[in-house]
């Protein structure tokens, strides 16, 4: 290691009304290496990045580059010494075009002032290829999926040809393939001598592509030290205080009868024939690969999308759902996948966004009781741990993972009899994910049935009782979670398997 860092962050001290974030908090960035910022929700992760990236201004300590202190002013600051900053919440502008994006503030112009297009094009294409990515750089961003609005933000940052990047959170929103290639992306970059901090709560992620870490606790610097010294379990610990199991995370119950029947759904190019029976008390995974089509399926029973074909019944009753509001009517809740886009109201209050789906528990008189409102957060407050010290505060002053515990409070509240949730825990802690494992087990225990939709397979494996495995808009297989394992969910999303004899 040399003697002087790249990048030194030295006793960075920052309060936001008056609620200490981040004390005396010291980070050291070799040049070339890939450095994991880990840390729970809260933690104060976003925010020492936010001062390094010239967005927030610390109230004591210094930053010095190769040697020399620096001062970020401001964003502009930063990127001129080199920096470049993948934003946890994406900062992609949807009303412009996918190459208007990537040189927004740094356009080409010719010497008379007029912009090189087609040279910008030209640019976006070949930075998005490195990625993997092909998709016409004159397309607008509202019509990308998310996955696609993540890897433009990455892009942009390798367009600027820098000497640290700042990735925060980059692979919540992309399938296996794209993080596999990122990675390898990462590690080229690394041997050009490239420095990179990155912030994940996927551990294995961060086993596999960093070379140290620094584990931040309530604001304060907890542990640092090699990757390849350390096991997880250890990293775990100095991130939450104690030791999370691996194991399956089940509450002891018996099944009730079927709840919910479907038969048949097809929606032309999404999904096809797809056959389940889910039963009160169950918990049901839902996994497979990116385009496997379980989204899709399930924006669809929850009446997002009107043109499937099929029968779904509740309580073995017919039910036409082509409105979410019909769903919400026939008891069902879909906490989506995406909470930037779908989840969350940025300049609405915590309260709010909570109470937002169930509005009439609150009213009485026409009056909304803020009262009785605000007791309704505490209890969620408590039960899901959310971090807040004011939830008057809009929403997007909080973390990522506290916003993602929000979303799912809001449908908790909302108290239908199935709930769907879509990639639940993006964006959340190790610690906060058993939380929420927990508290879906007493859901269930009390009588709800629950769908988790999610790509990763060992999420479904700890909490599912049966489930079921996607690929190309068919379902595969259908798997006890006591069983299961993980290479046989990965021989059926593949569609390298499938048991054709029993499922649809
Ligand atoms: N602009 C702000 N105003 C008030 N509080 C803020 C602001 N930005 C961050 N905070 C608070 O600072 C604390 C640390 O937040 P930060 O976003 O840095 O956490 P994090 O480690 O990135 O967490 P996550 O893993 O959930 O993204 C949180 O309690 C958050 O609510
Ligand atoms: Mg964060």
């Amino acid at each position: 290691m040399s003697v002087n860092p790249f990048v030194t962050m030295s006793n960075i001290e920052k309060s936001f009304n008056g609620v200490p974030v981040l004390k005396s908090v010291t980070l050291k960035v070799q040049k070339g290496e890939i450095h994991a910022l880990l840390g729970e929700n809260g933690a104060g992760k976003s925010t020492l990045m936010n001062i390094l990236g010239g967005v927030h201004q610390p109230d004591n300590g210094f930053i010095m580059m190769n040697g020399k202190e620096v001062k970020m002013n401001n964003p502009r600051v930063s990127q001129d010494q080199g920096i470049s900053f993948i934003h946890q919440e994406l900062n992609v502008v949807s009303d412009l075009r996918v190459y208007e994006n990537m040189f927004l503030g740094a356009e080409l112009k010719n010497k008379i002032g007029f912009l090189k297009v087609e040279e910008m094009c030209r640019q976006t294409s070949n930075v998005l290829s490195q990625l993997g990515v092909s998709i016409n750089p004159k397309e607008y961003v509202r019509n990308l999926d998310t996955s696609y609005k993540q890897l433009i933000e990455i892009a942009k940052a390798l367009l600027h040809k820098s000497s640290l990047i700042i990735m925060d959170e980059p692979t919540s929103s992309l399938a296996e393939h794209e993080v596999k290639r990122l990675f390898k992306l990462m590690k080229n970059l690394k041997k050009s001598g490239v420095s990179i901090i990155y912030i994940s709560h996927k551990l294995k992620e961060i086993k596999e592509v960093c070379d140290r870490y620094t584990v931040l606790r309530d604001g304060e610097v907890v542990g640092t030290g090699s990757m390849k010294d350390e096991n997880l379990e250890t990293i775990t610990r100095l991130m939450v205080g104690k030791s999370i199991s691996e194991d399956r995370f089940m509450h002891d119950h018996s099944l009730g009868p079927v709840l919910l029947e479907v038969s048949n759904l097809t929606s032309e190019g999404l999904f096809n024939n797809i056959n389940f029976t889910l039963r009160k008390g169950e918990i049901l995974g839902f996994t497979g690969l990116a385009g496997d089509g379980r989204t899709e399926l399930f924006e669809s029973l929850f009446g997002y999308r009107k043109k499937y074909t099929g029968k779904v019944k509740i309580n073995n009753q017919l039910v036409k759902i082509d409105h979410p509001s019909k769903a919400i009517k026939a008891g069902i809740g879909l906490v989506p996948k995406d909470r930037k886009e779908n989840g969350i109201i940025k300049d609405l209050s915590v309260v709010h966004n909570m109470s937002l789906a169930s509005m009439r528990n609150f009213e009485k008189t026409g009056l909304i009781q803020e009262k009785a409102e605000h007791q309704k957060f505490q209890y969620y407050k408590e039960k899901l741990n959310i971090k807040v010290h004011n939830p008057r505060i809009t929403i997007d002053k909080l973390s990522g993972g506290n916003q993602q515990k929000v979303i799912i409070a809001k449908w908790l509240e909302v108290n239908p009899d199935i709930i769907i949730f879509d990639n639940p825990t993006q964006g959340i802690d190790v610690g906060a994910k058993q939380e929420i494992y927990h508290h879906i087990n007493e859901l269930v225990e009390q009588g709800k049935a629950i769908i988790i939709l999610s790509s990763e397979a060992p999420e479904v494996l700890k909490v599912c009782h049966n489930i079921y495995v996607m690929y190309q808009g068919e379902i595969t297989a259908r798997l006890k979670g006591e069983e299961a394992t993980e290479d046989e969910i990965m021989s059926y999303a593949t569609g390298s398997k499938r048991e054709a004899e029993k499922i649809g």
